[in-house]
């Protein structure tokens, strides 16, 4: 089944269409059932799912490993790969290098990288190369704790010349993250390519929020973030009874056993 392309991607403009991330085979392939067709593996795995307090010390092999999984849960779903810190600043030739591996061997449809004018030559150079990029501007959370920082971004110029620089260097969509509202709404409207929001607002043209924060899975989650569910909450009842069946030799039964609908194998090949 053919993956929906980024040129459809670029085509929603005005659609009002959801974005989540996604790390793993599993839930990518729960997006794409609850009917999210574009799918991103952010380097928030970092924080996450490995466990970091940053993104910063994500690597090009996490997001190979990650990428795949989300790649292999999905058929249909776009699956935007990111760019970690360090693959893709220090040159053309190493943002086109590491954006073709994401391609090769992470199941990218497409690449972010974080950076508006000042990486606008690495969009360029990589979209040269054949591969579709999605930009990133606003609160660039790679360097953000570095000294761009947190804040709401409401520098109305900067925001708006990063905006056009990578709609002009070829970028087939752009994630505004933590842009003052009315100002996501007027790049909305002067760029042709789909803004994608994250705590920027109801204009943007698509919404994008990180998986453990709509399913409860994170303590941290942002004040922007609306959370649908709470698995942690869900899980953490789930393992107790387990653990409790066990203490009081409840589990296993046979009849448990033999409910399996595949025998009883919890692994299957
Ligand atoms: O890494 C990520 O998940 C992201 C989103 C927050 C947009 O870049």
């Amino acid at each position: 089944m053919r993956r929906v392309g980024a040129a459809e991607v670029a085509a929603r403009k005005g659609a009002a269409f959801p974005v989540v991330t996604a790390y793993d085979a599993p839930f990518a392939r729960c997006a794409e059932a609850a009917g999210i067709d574009v799918i991103l593996v952010g380097d928030s795995l970092g924080m996450v799912v490995l466990g970091y307090d940053s993104t910063a010390q994500v690597e090009l092999a996490d997001m190979v490993r990650h990428g795949a999984a989300a790649a292999r849960g999905t058929q249909r779903a776009h699956v935007i790969v990111d760019l970690p810190m360090g693959s893709y600043e220090a040159s053309d030739a190493l943002a086109v290098a590491s954006a073709i591996t994401l391609v090769k061997h992470g199941g990218a449809s497409s690449v972010k990288l974080e950076g508006g004018e000042t990486n606008a030559a690495r969009v360029r150079a990589i979209v040269d190369a054949g591969i579709p990029v999605c930009a990133h501007i606003g609160v660039l959370p790679q360097t953000a704790a570095l000294g761009s920082g947190f804040r709401l971004k409401r520098e109305r110029e900067r925001v708006l010349r990063d905006a056009e620089a990578v709609a002009a260097a070829g970028a087939f969509s752009v994630v505004l993250e933590m842009v003052d509202d009315a100002l996501a709404a007027e790049v909305t409207e002067r760029i042709a390519i789909p803004t994608i929001g994250i705590g920027s607002g109801p204009s943007c043209d698509g919404q994008v929020l990180v998986l453990h924060d709509v399913l409860g899975l994170y303590p941290d989650a942002p004040p922007f973030a609306k959370q649908y569910a709470a698995l942690a909450d869900g899980a953490t009842i789930a393992l107790r009874a387990y653990a409790d069946d066990v203490r009081a030799r409840a589990f296993p039964t046979v009849r448990t056993k033999a409910l399996q609908p595949n025998g009883g194998s919890a692994y299957r090949p």
